[in-house]
């Protein structure tokens, strides 16, 4: 049933915002068999130790579906924290992740802006954790399992792995997109490829 609202809420999301119906349809129905795992090996089955199998191309079908309409979403709105809110409900709502959300850099440091999931720290140095260190590297990183990870901040105990995104502008980075899972092990260079992809093509929000 809540799968259900989720799907509904997005459904009505995109409708409003002038959205092909073909289109969502085919988002959410790509979405929905990478969620239950249908035609695959994938599973979402929560009930063993967290750990998900590898993904398969169900996850990169449903990223290459709903990037173009992430981007069409965001091409009508200057506002830039609508449009921040709007691409982490779109991508929690399509892939169920954690928390989805964005740090922006304020006065040499990495301020929360608008993110989908629990309440998470506000402020991180240059440096720390894996938002501060993706920052400061000017690069994608991937923890597998964040209590390996020296240095995690640990917004969420739940939260058991993660990756982020710079948001590199003019050779700059002015942010990151932090996304977290509650399962070990759960992102991949799927998820680096459409995530950096995303950043990218939706830049000139920034
Ligand atoms: N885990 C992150 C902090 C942000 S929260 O996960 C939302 C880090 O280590 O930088």
């Amino acid at each position: 049933m809540k799968k259900l609202l989720i799907l509904l809420a997005f459904t009505s999301a995109l409708a409003a915002c002038h959205y092909g119906v073909e289109e969502a349809d085919k988002t959410l129905k790509a979405n929905d068999e990478y969620k239950s795992g249908a035609g695959s090996e994938y599973s979402t089955n929560r009930g063993n130790d967290g750990v998900l199998p590898k993904p398969n191309s169900n996850k990169e079908e449903a990223y290459k579906s709903l990037l173009p309409q992430i981007e069409a979403l965001v091409s009508g709105e200057q506002d830039l924290i609508a449009n921040l809110g709007n691409i982490c409900a779109a991508l929690k709502s399509a892939f169920n992740f954690w928390w989805v959300g964005f740090y922006l850099v304020k006065q040499n440091e990495l301020l929360l802006g608008p993110f989908q999931g629990p309440i998470a720290c506000t402020r991180i140095a240059i440096g720390k954790g894996v938002c501060g260190s993706s920052w400061q590297q000017a690069q994608t990183i991937i923890v597998a399992d964040v209590e390996k990870f020296p240095g995690h901040i640990a917004c969420s105990s739940a939260s058991k792995s993660e990756i982020v995104v710079p948001i590199i502008i003019n050779n700059h980075v002015i942010g990151v997109l932090d996304v977290d899972s509650e399962h070990l092990n759960h992102f991949d260079e799927i998820d680096q490829l459409y995530l950096e992809k995303l950043i990218r093509d939706i830049s000139s929000i920034f």
